[in-house]
């Protein structure tokens, strides 16, 4: 006979949604691409082809949708940092039909968790007429972006079912730290020879249990800040701002809350004109030669009856301070940052009554343009 059950729901084991299982699985994630993608003797294993493709580029095109855009966005700034070459990300519905000028020798890379997105496959197809080279980083062996580009790295994270995606997220900008380094290296920079990459995954799957470990204080603050507001607002600036698009897209996904991830010095020139009494502005405090510029930010919205909270790095925290991340390189501090923003999506989301894991209009896979 015919049992009615989703297959992989035995995967979500005592948890009652996907998504918290999937947010709790983060760290052994971190851990087990620092296994897939690191040697015995601690180098990365990159496929010789695709690195010296990578190296033969002259710009990296980051394409993508959803939150693997918004890694995309971090991923930009870990390939001009790590391997000094200039990166842009983009999102693959706007690349296909407004393309830019090319660089003379541009190098692709896909991001999509389903490997499916047609968006990012009209990208594919296009750039594979033109003659271009490509990397799919996916979470879907033999997907269609997997099979359609040059070459495929896997993201490792196992079956993401919950709607809003979390560990893929986490896992992207994780691999694209890899490549990163993998590259720099081969360029002879600097930054990726001391980027003690294997050792700092460590620290943050570390650090990201130290938050899933708290639990209780996320839902404390969906039920004190998020549950009856209309509008909610992260702030950062730099890889902050980045990370503050895709905390304010898990809110807005799960708990229908109206939410902006906003760039802080732009707060000014007209988001500032929305905040009420209690509105929460969220502020992404792990860059130290922005911090104190952001913390102005946050301080104008307070004397506009804002209420704030900070996400902080331990090392540029104070006593004030909300939620404190532990100290990683502040490269790699986007996959902490957005552990709280994902828990309290969560909660809320969970305290609003709402379908956690299936939320209204969305899908997990959208495969039309
Ligand atoms: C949908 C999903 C998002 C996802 C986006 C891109 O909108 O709801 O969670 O980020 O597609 O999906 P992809 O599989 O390409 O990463």
């Amino acid at each position: 006979f015919h049992v009615n059950m989703d297959a992989s729901e035995a995967d979500k084991g005592t948890y009652p949604h996907y998504m918290l299982k999937e947010i709790d699985d983060q760290p052994a994630v971190m851990r087990k691409l620092v296994q897939t993608y690191f040697n015995d003797a601690g180098e990365i294993d990159l496929d010789s082809d695709l690195l010296a493709d990578l190296k033969a580029a002259d710009r990296l095109y980051i394409i993508a949708a959803g939150t693997s855009y918004h890694a995309g966005l971090v991923g930009e700034r870990l390939f001009e940092r790590l391997a000094k070459i200039p990166t842009e990300a983009h999102v693959a519905s706007e690349f296909a039909y407004n393309t830019p000028i090319l660089s003379a020798k541009p190098f692709f890379i896909f991001l999509s968790q389903s490997g499916e997105t047609a968006d990012s496959r009209e990208v594919l197809t296009n750039i594979g007429e033109a003659g271009y080279h490509s990397l799919t980083i996916t979470n879907v062996q033999n997907s269609t972006l997997s099979r359609e580009a040059t070459y495929t790295m896997l993201l490792e994270a196992g079956p993401e079912i919950a709607v809003a995606s979390t560990k893929a997220y986490t896992a992207q900008i994780a691999v694209e730290a890899i490549v990163a380094k993998a590259l720099g290296e081969a360029n002879g920079t600097d930054a990726a020879s001391q980027f003690e990459l294997a050792n700092q995954l460590g620290l943050v799957a570390n650090g990201i249990q130290a938050l899933v470990d708290q639990k209780e204080v996320f839902e404390k603050i969906a039920q004190d800040n998020f549950v009856d507001q209309h509008d909610a607002f992260y702030i950062g600036r730099g890889i902050d701002y980045a990370v503050s698009l895709e905390a304010s897209l898990k809110l807005k996904e799960i708990t229908y809350i109206h939410s902006e991830g906003v760039a802080a010095g732009e707060l000014k020139h007209g988001p500032i004109a929305l905040i009420e009494a209690g509105t929460p502005v969220i502020g992404l405090i792990t860059q130290s030669k922005t911090a104190s510029l952001t913390r102005s930010n946050l301080a104008e919205t307070a004397a506009r009856g804002s209420h704030i909270m900070t996400i902080v790095s331990k090392s540029l925290a104070n006593v004030h301070d909300d939620i404190i991340l532990e100290d990683v390189d502040e490269t790699l501090a986007p996959l902490l940052t957005i552990i709280p923003a994902q828990l309290i999506s969560y909660y809320t989301s969970l305290l609003k009554g709402l379908d956690v894991d299936k939320p209204r209009n969305l899908a997990k896979s959208v495969t039309v343009q």
